[in-house]
């Protein structure tokens, strides 16, 4: 697995605003949006294309074109919903799966509860939405998902991360032929014992949606 932090000043300060609880909702919407679309600029570094001729009003030249199959962009209900439009925003003919993971407070155990995703994802690269690398529980049982049904490149993009999260989904990963790589804006200090990221920013879903 790769890990890859984003060193930008603007990816900083934006992060520092929404790290702050008295950022409201709707800015904190608003930033998750712009901080996803300067992460999705490295997170597709390796995205595949295809040579394509083409006319300029000038001549002939060969450019590129995104290639088949499309990239699928997979966002982790609830919280990575509110990073769709920020990752789409420069991948506009990606195609959207969703899968629904919740987290059990008390085990922290990942488990999928809903999934709306071709059965056949061969030959595909998958971005998967997910802000809070915490355990790395969530984000390990998706990729597995993922790689089960044929996806063979995957990359993560993470608003932050916790080292234990690095951690625990390396050796959850450990042996899949698969590459990953695990874009984010900061590698946090560590998890406190309720599964926060520490400093973080809290719960992303509630910040997002405004409910706790
Ligand atoms: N999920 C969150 O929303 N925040 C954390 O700090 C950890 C998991």
């Amino acid at each position: 697995m790769r890990l890859h932090v984003v060193n930008h000043p603007l990816v900083s300060h934006k992060l520092t605003v929404l790290r702050d609880e008295d950022t409201d909702s709707p800015t904190f919407r608003r930033l998750t949006d712009e901080l996803v679309t300067l992460l999705a600029y490295e997170a597709t570094r390796e995205v595949r294309v295809d040579p394509r001729p083409i006319t300029t009003p000038v001549g002939p030249t060969t450019g590129v074109y995104l290639a088949q199959p499309k990239p699928m962009v997979v966002p982790i209900l609830r919280a990575g919903l509110g990073m769709l439009d920020g990752m789409m925003r420069l991948l506009p003919t990606a195609e959207v799966g969703f899968l629904g993971m919740v987290r059990n407070e008390e085990t922290l155990e990942a488990s999928t509860y809903a999934e709306r995703l071709p059965e056949d994802l061969s030959g595909r690269q998958c971005y998967v939405l997910d802000p809070m690398l915490a355990t790395g529980g969530t984000l390990a049982a998706a990729i597995r998902f993922l790689t089960d049904r044929g996806a063979d490149d995957i990359t993560a993009i993470c608003l932050l991360a916790a080292p234990e999260g690095v951690d625990n989904l390396e050796k959850a990963l450990d042996g899949l032929e698969v590459p990953v790589t695990v874009v984010t804006a900061a590698l946090d200090e560590k998890l406190n014992d309720k599964g926060y990221i520490v400093p973080g920013l809290g719960d992303a879903g509630d910040r997002l949606y405004g409910v706790a």
